[in-house]
């Protein structure tokens, strides 16, 4: 689309960045609300850096051992505004952000979730699912809060949970829901049609793609 300005969005990652590639091959098409101009990674040996290296974006490593959370988040931030970004996704991102970080960025600030959120927060998310003995589990994009996994849901997935599932095998079919989603989320989001509306986000001119229950 002509003219078209293209929120420039950084990715946070710290490992595999599966994720990242879904939002890297979303971005190439030329309608695509968003840009992805920087990976940044606090591990340097994240396979994603490669990921993203081959798709000719910027890459940076920003390390968080032997430094305050406060030192480390003031260097990812001056990342991402020398970059001039002004979205950011977390994908696989492991560490803790603090509020001094996230605040600013309410708003512009989204990640994804294995879970059906509010449920199962925090880490080892399929063991809790399943031993919880749900049927349906799915993964949560939502706006980033402080308070862990916590903030406005813009789109989930539901995925079947099997009889005979283990952590690996939930955790291998809701990432193939991820990678759905996440994309779909950054575009409502770098388009403007998601809008936080209190504890809710609302989304404009939505129509749910068939098969997958995506629901925004
Ligand atoms: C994904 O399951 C994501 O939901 C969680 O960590 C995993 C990251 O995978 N935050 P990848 O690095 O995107 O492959």
């Amino acid at each position: 689309v002509a003219g078209l300005n293209r929120r420039r969005t950084a990715v946070l990652i710290s490992g595999r960045g599966s994720n990242l590639a879904a939002l890297i091959d979303a971005c190439r098409d030329a309608a695509f609300p968003a840009s992805i101009e920087l990976v940044i990674s606090n591990k340097a040996d994240a396979s994603g850096l490669a990921v993203a290296a081959q798709a000719g974006i910027a890459t940076q490593v920003i390390d968080h051992r032997g430094r305050s959370r406060e030192d480390f988040e003031a260097d990812l931030d001056a990342a991402l505004r020398g970059a001039s970004v002004d979205l950011v996704c977390l994908a696989g991102f492991m560490r803790l952000l603090t509020p001094g970080f996230v605040t600013p960025w309410y708003g512009r600030l989204i990640n994804i979730h294995p879970s059906l959120l509010p449920a199962f927060r925090g880490i080892r998310v399929h063991e809790q699912a399943l031993a919880a003995g749900v049927r349906i589990s799915g993964c949560t994009v939502h706006f980033v809060r402080p308070a862990v996994d916590d903030g406005p849901i813009i789109a989930q997935a539901a995925v079947p949970v099997a009889a005979d599932d283990t952590p690996e095998t939930l955790a291998a079919r809701i990432l193939q829901a991820e990678h759905l989603v996440y994309p779909q989320a950054l575009r409502w989001v770098a388009s403007g049609q998601a809008r936080i509306d209190g504890e809710r986000v609302a989304i404009d001119r939505v129509t749910a793609p068939a098969g997958m229950l995506v629901s925004p």
